[in-house]
């Protein structure tokens, strides 16, 4: 690894109407390193990146690549440069086929003729070379995600990106997917690339990371060594304080008769539970592996799936025959991917959160004030209860998902992994307005791949193994090595 810079972002300035995105941001990677870029939700980590990818112009401030000033005004002009950003919703289009994807617009041609056999030939060589599986002919919508991903990663590597950017990556990958990335990003890097690599999760970043750069406020709080820094040390850069996040408050378990009893749901050969259980007022986790059936659970109860399910609500027979009778029946689903979370991008903050309770057509007056005190609950960043859903942080879009269904009200509320790409202290925040409705009476199954919250903030912790509950642990007392133990291995203690 060279010590002088491949790139160099200094004083970057990006205001956006109400909001300063970035404030005189410095960022400094070198070929070779993967440099991780770290905030809370709406620090502007992924302003700076559009702005290096071209997307975005800049209002202020300069960028050097390879010590030569680099003045993208296009995504076009940045991939020209060496500049490929992989963003969490990947623009892959996924009615084409792999390789035409990764040479959209750029296909090796012969007159107007798109010359298809070099074109497959390319292709394999690159999904190759990040270790892919899958044929070129594939339809990208037909692959999982992982390989969607990869599929990305390849993309950068037709285009020769010196400068590869992955905004929370693992955001959509399970562990085993995210670990074959890894591999893939640290051959990146041995090849003398730069990589850019944003996520939430500070175990990823002591996996993968050289070093970091932690935004706030639009700025660059600190460049660390990952090696030689403790978490302890990066959260107090982000959040500008040590805050104890994970903490169990003893309660009592809820008692009383169930609200929701799951006594069978299956799906294919893919999920077999039985005997769940949960109470007004408790909160049920459900840990596993990616693939465990955590999901397809959920998405079964929810009627998103084909299912075969019998299960109660407070006990009458409860119908699943899709999200409209699930809704009806006070059913909330937060689903893992944000892409399916149902917001629309073009109208307001409030709005969205209005939506669900009180239909498109509600005065806005209304909207604003059942929607005010939730968003605030939640610390929804956002500059007026007007500004687009599309213009907020990732992070913040999540939790206007939330603040939706608990505007509207919910008997039983799904959750999937909802902690995913939310800063810490908004993980903290999340939980306690969870909490809040479990102490309101609403029954909640928490599904997450963070074993530690889950000991921290459910009653009951079940263990899917394989797409059956193989176990029940009391979080109180169960040492959570054992927990893990059981969902790594799937014997029970
Ligand atoms: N197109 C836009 N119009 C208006 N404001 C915007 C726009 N894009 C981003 N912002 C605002 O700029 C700030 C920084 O957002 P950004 O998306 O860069 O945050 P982030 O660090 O990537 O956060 P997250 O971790 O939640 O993804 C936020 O307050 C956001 O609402
Ligand atoms: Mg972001």
């Amino acid at each position: 690894m060279s010590d002088s810079p491949l790139l160099e972002m200094t004083g970057i300035v990006k205001r956006f109407p109400g909001t300063l995105a970035c404030d005189g941001a410095n960022l400094s990677v070198r070929a070779g390193e993967v440099h991780c870029l770290l905030g809370e939700n709406g620090a502007g980590k992924s302003t700076l990146m559009k702005i290096l990818a071209g997307s975005y112009r800049p209002d202020g401030g300069e960028i050097r690549l390879a010590g030569r000033p680099l003045h993208a005004t296009s995504p076009q002009d940045g991939i020209a440069a060496g500049i490929s950003v992989i963003y969490q919703e990947l623009d892959l289009a996924p009615d084409l086929t792999v390789a035409q994807n990764l040479f959209l617009g750029r296909a090796p041609a012969r007159g107007p003729f798109v010359r298809r056999r070099a074109r497959a030939e390319a292709a394999a060589d690159v999904i190759e070379r990040v270790g892919g599986t899958f044929s070129p002919a594939d339809r990208v919508g037909d692959l999982p995600i992982a390989a969607q991903q990869l599929t990305a990663i390849a993309r950068a590597l037709t285009m020769d990106a010196k400068v590869i950017v992955m905004d929370e990556p693992s955001a959509t990958l399970g562990e085993r997917d995210l670990e074959a990335v890894f591999e893939v990003i640290r051959g990146l890097a041995a090849e003398g690339r730069a990589i850019i690599y944003i996520s939430h999760r500070l175990d990823e970043v002591s996996r993968i990371g050289d070093r970091a750069t932690v935004m706030r406020d639009g700025r660059d709080a600190g460049v660390f060594e990952v090696a030689d820094t403790g978490h302890d040390e990066l959260v107090a850069a982000m959040i500008g304080e040590s805050r104890d996040l994970v903490r169990r408050e003893d309660r009592a378990v809820p008692s009383g008769e169930p609200r929701l009893v799951i006594e069978r749901a299956r799906v294919g050969d893919i999920l077999d539970v039985s005997g769940i259980d949960v109470r007004p007022g408790e909160i049920v986790g459900l840990a596993g592996l990616g693939g465990a059936g955590r999901t397809t659970l959920l998405n079964a109860l929810f009627g998103v799936v084909r299912a075969d399910v019998r299960a109660r609500l407070d006990g009458d027979r409860l119908p699943v025959a899709g999200p409209r009778t699930a809704v009806r029946n006070g059913l909330a689903l937060v689903p893992e991917s944000r892409k399916e979370q149902g917001l629309f991008l073009g109208l307001g903050v409030s709005r969205n959160a209005a939506v669900s309770a009180l239909g498109p057509l509600a005065p806005r007056s209304r909207g604003r004030r059942m929607t005010e005190p939730v968003l605030a609950g939640l610390g929804v960043k956002h500059t007026s209860a007007d500004q687009p859903v599309g213009e907020l942080s990732g992070g913040n879009q999540q939790k206007v998902v939330l603040a939706k269904w608990i505007v509207r009200g919910m008997r039983v509320l799904l959750l999937d992994e909802p902690t995913r790409g939310l800063d810490i202290g908004a993980k903290a925040d999340l939980y306690q307005q969870v909490r809040r409705l479990a102490d309101d009476g609403v029954a909640v199954l928490l599904a997450s791949s963070e074993l530690a919250e889950l000991t921290a903030h459910a009653d009951t912790v079940w263990v899917l193994h394989e797409g059956r509950n193989i176990a029940r642990f009391d979080p109180r007392t169960a040492p959570e090595a054992d927990i893990a133990h059981t969902v790594i291995t799937g014997a029970t203690p």
